[in-house]
């Protein structure tokens, strides 16, 4: 994969990776999200870093009703450029027809060999067809999920709109991979999962 010339993030403040990794500091970065969150959020960062990172641009958008491809573009989005796109613990909480038109958005704005790193619960567990340890417990959480992918038709989804699944894992099978044999000891969760996918193209 090419070194990224761009990061577009949704919504990861809230865990600070954009802060925490030195690896992105000099790599522009686009961070996006709710308005309501967005203002939550840099109120927090301004109080708490001395040295807000110059690279970050914050991006307020609705993905319910909001122009994303307009609104990354007014913050200066480079479309040449390849990039990563983080779109973090988000599509759970949006309706169908949000998801399916902001991931045709980044379709339009990513070159070939970009990255979509999404999250996402398995749609079995919100249809009931199949069951899964500790639903129930996410079930009662203040916001319930109300999307989820069906990760046996993933790659068929997102074909069309130029995605090619690299990867997806459900988070239970990550920890295994990546957390034990870093002394970690999150377990992760078998309806909860990451996708990889990469823009085709020439
Ligand atoms: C559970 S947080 C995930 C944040 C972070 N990635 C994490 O793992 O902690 C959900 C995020 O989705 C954002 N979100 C939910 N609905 C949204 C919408 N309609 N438009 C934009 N962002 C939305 C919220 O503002 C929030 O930042």
């Amino acid at each position: 994969m090419p070194a990224p010339g761009s990061w577009s993030c949704s919504a990861p403040a809230l865990t600070v990776e954009l802060y925490r990794l030195d690896e992105t500091r000099d790599i522009q970065t686009f961070e996006v999200d709710h308005p309501a969150t967005q203002r939550v959020k840099r109120e927090r960062l301004e109080s708490r870093l001395e040295d807000p990172p110059q690279n970050v641009n914050f991006v307020e958008v609705d993905f319910e009703k909001d122009n994303l491809e307009h609104a990354l573009e007014v913050a200066g989005f480079d479309k040449k450029k390849p990039t990563v796109v983080l779109w973090e613990g988000v599509v759970s909480y949006l309706t169908e027809p949000a998801v399916t038109a902001n991931i045709a958005v980044l379709a339009r704005l990513l070159v070939p060999s970009s990255r979509l790193i999404l999250t996402y619960v398995h749609k079995g567990a919100l249809d009931g067809s199949v069951t899964f340890q500790g639903f129930r417990r996410w079930k009662s959480w203040v916001r319930p999920f109300i999307f989820g992918f069906d990760p046996a038709t993933l790659a068929e989804t997102v074909r069309p709109h130029g995605f090619l699944l690299q990867s997806d894992l459900s988070t239970a099978e990550g920890a295994r991979h990546y957390c034990a044999t870093n002394g970690r000891s999150e377990t992760g969760s078998e309806l909860y999962r990451v996708a990889t996918m990469v823009r085709a193209g020439a």
